[in-house]
């Protein structure tokens, strides 16, 4: 399909369904890490249509892509120059309109980034702004000040290399405001030709077709004095309008919020079903980190009955890894400590307020760890996102700046350069992991395609059992509460099919009891393996783990045993308070 053609055009709907997102398996990649189509060093959207085979082949049903737009790369591309065009060096137009249609051919959907919080110094809207006179409207489009006290109440996001969210520009001869690194000037929403001007750009990439976009940053967009900064009501005003323009436009697509928050805070960016249809559920996140390393549950358990209940058209996103830095903000001081002690012990390991590794190492490369924190990540309530690589267990490289280490080429086969490149190593965009035991002759995707028991082959398993049901998208959440801290136990139900989701903690083998009463009657199935577990009845029900263990099982009644989920009755209440 052509540019022009595309426009306003719906995107394909494999299932549909308007709520398509909530049960999709979302996978994260860097045009720029996954395959170089041109031979210049960088991947490329050439590339990436070669390896949307792959990319399928793993269960996934969505992409979502990091910024691919011209940018000075200061930021990985955060800091955008162009709104409406391709960084060249990842192809043209016309490369992502056939990357796209491509993907929708196949079912797959493309969620891509809107990143307005901010611009690249480079962008000619802040060129314009810094040599228009003081108080002309092109000065407007930006936060300028002669008091750098402003706005004092604001903390420093990047606290590895800013010192200030205002900086002096020489030629406006006024600071200017920057949530993020220095030469990313934050845009100004009191200007309604700003939001004219994004509108523009989100609209740009809706009708070329993309299905939802990530709002980047979107806690900062508006500044008042006396606050700190976040979450202001004017933010939320200014979100509604890009909803209403969505919903008035483009029919069954999404937002995706990167609010940072705490759950409480992230709640509004929900709304009233009018703001964004998921957000990062930030919080989680390294709590399942936590939980395993102090083998209880209790961080889990304890932050989710902190979030709160968001509107039935409304998603979490979950997520193990990013891009970024595993960020300890929505922590305590103290965890912060735990985990810096237990996950980052080489201070190279961390920066800003996280930890910059990937999930094999973050595991010591312990294979039931690493499929214990997947299988939190594919039941846990909200829509997983796995991160390019590792469904490998791909490694990083700490000795590289930035974020960088966990930003490296992926590890096709273990010929020249990984099979991400032909041309020569020097001239990749980054180094190549090389070290045992993540280097790329052993941990590849070609590899683990011709080993039965990798971890590729495994992570492919887990998503389609996943997919057999609906209830982890869709279903909601009940933990039980046997004494044992080390497992974690938790229901997950939705329309009358009920999983059990079962998992140990701990690094030794455990037992645990459970009061399964209110299934007394019915058959736990085995959901890997489909194979029934001893019945259910009054008294109770025991599981034993090995290290790391796990279990899914679809709860049953016997006697209707040949339908999903038939003959289960609604759940009942909980059993009782405490992790
Ligand atoms: C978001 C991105 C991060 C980027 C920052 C500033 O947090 O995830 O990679 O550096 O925004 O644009």
């Amino acid at each position: 399909m052509r540019r022009e053609d595309a426009a306003k055009a719906a995107p394909v709907a494999p299932n549909g369904d308007p709520r398509w997102y909530k049960d999709a398996i979302i996978y994260q990649l860097h045009v720029k890490a996954y395959r170089d189509g041109d031979s210049d060093g960088y991947g490329d959207f050439r590339g990436l249509l070669d390896k949307l085979d792959y990319v399928q082949s793993l269960g996934v049903d969505c992409l979502w892509l990091l910024p691919f737009y011209p940018s000075p790369l200061r930021d990985d591309g955060y800091d955008i120059a162009d709104y409406k065009a391709i960084n060249p060096t990842y192809g043209t137009l016309d490369d992502f309109q056939r990357f796209l249609d491509e993907a929708h051919r196949r079912g797959l959907r493309v969620v891509t980034e809107l990143v307005i919080n901010h611009t690249s110094d480079q962008h000619p809207w802040f060129q314009r702004a810094r040599t228009a006179p003081r108080g002309s409207p092109e000065r407007d489009w930006y936060v300028w000040t002669d008091d750098p006290n402003k706005y004092a109440g604001t903390r420093i996001i990047f606290t590895d290399t800013e010192t200030s969210n205002w900086t002096w520009d020489p030629v406006a001869q006024q600071f200017f405001w920057h949530r993020f690194f220095s030469h990313q000037p934050d845009l100004n929403f009191d200007n309604p030709a700003v939001l004219e001007a994004v509108t523009d750009a989100m609209r740009f990439w809706l009708d070329m077709g993309v299905d939802g976009l990530r709002l980047d940053a979107i806690p900062y967009l508006v500044e008042r004095e006396g606050t700190n900064c976040e979450n202001l009501p004017e933010t939320h005003a200014v979100l509604k309008r890009l909803r209403a323009t969505l919903d008035a436009e483009y029919a069954g697509r999404i937002f995706l919020a990167e609010a940072n928050q705490w759950p409480p805070d992230v709640r509004p960016y929900f709304g009233d079903s009018d703001e964004c249809h998921m957000a990062f559920h930030f919080p989680v996140m390294p709590r399942m980190y936590m939980a395993v390393a102090r083998q209880d549950r209790t961080p889990i358990v304890e932050i989710m009955a902190r979030t709160p209940e968001i509107p039935p058209d409304c998603q979490w996103a979950i997520f193990l890894r990013n891009h970024d830095e595993l960020t300890l903000e929505m922590v305590t001081d103290e965890e912060r400590d735990y985990m810096y002690t237990e996950y980052a012990k080489d201070p190279r390991m961390r920066i800003n307020v996280g930890i910059r590794r990937r999930l094999a190492p973050l595991m010591g490369n312990d294979r039931r760890k690493i499929e214990l924190l997947n299988t939190l990540l594919m039941s846990m309530p909200g829509t997983p996102i796995v991160y390019y690589g590792d469904e490998i267990g791909m490694g990083d490289n700490v000795f590289l700046g930035d974020r960088n280490g966990v930003r490296t080429p992926m590890q096709w086969n273990g010929s020249w350069n990984s099979g991400f490149s032909e041309t020569d190593s020097a001239a990749l965009y980054s180094p190549i992991i090389v070290d045992p035991p993540y280097g790329f002759q052993g941990v590849n995707v070609m590899a683990q395609e011709r080993t039965e028991a990798s971890l590729l082959r495994w992570m492919r398993r887990l998503i389609a059992v996943r997919k057999t049901t609906q209830a982890f998208g869709r279903g909601r959440l009940e933990f039980l509460h046997p004494l044992n801290r080390r497992v974690l136990v938790f229901l997950r139900e939705h329309e009358g099919d009920t999983i059990l989701v079962a998992c140990n903690l701990a690094k030794s083998a455990e037992a645990v009891q459970l009061d399964l009463s209110r299934f007394a009657g019915c058959t736990p199935l085995e959901m890997w393996s489909d194979q029934p577990f001893p019945p259910i009845d009054e008294t109770p029900y025991a599981l034993t783990f090995g290290p790391y263990g796990y279990y899914w099982f679809r709860i049953r009644g016997d006697a209707v045993a040949d339908g999903p989920g038939a003959g289960v009755g609604a759940l009942e209440a909980g059993q009782g308070g405490g992790a």
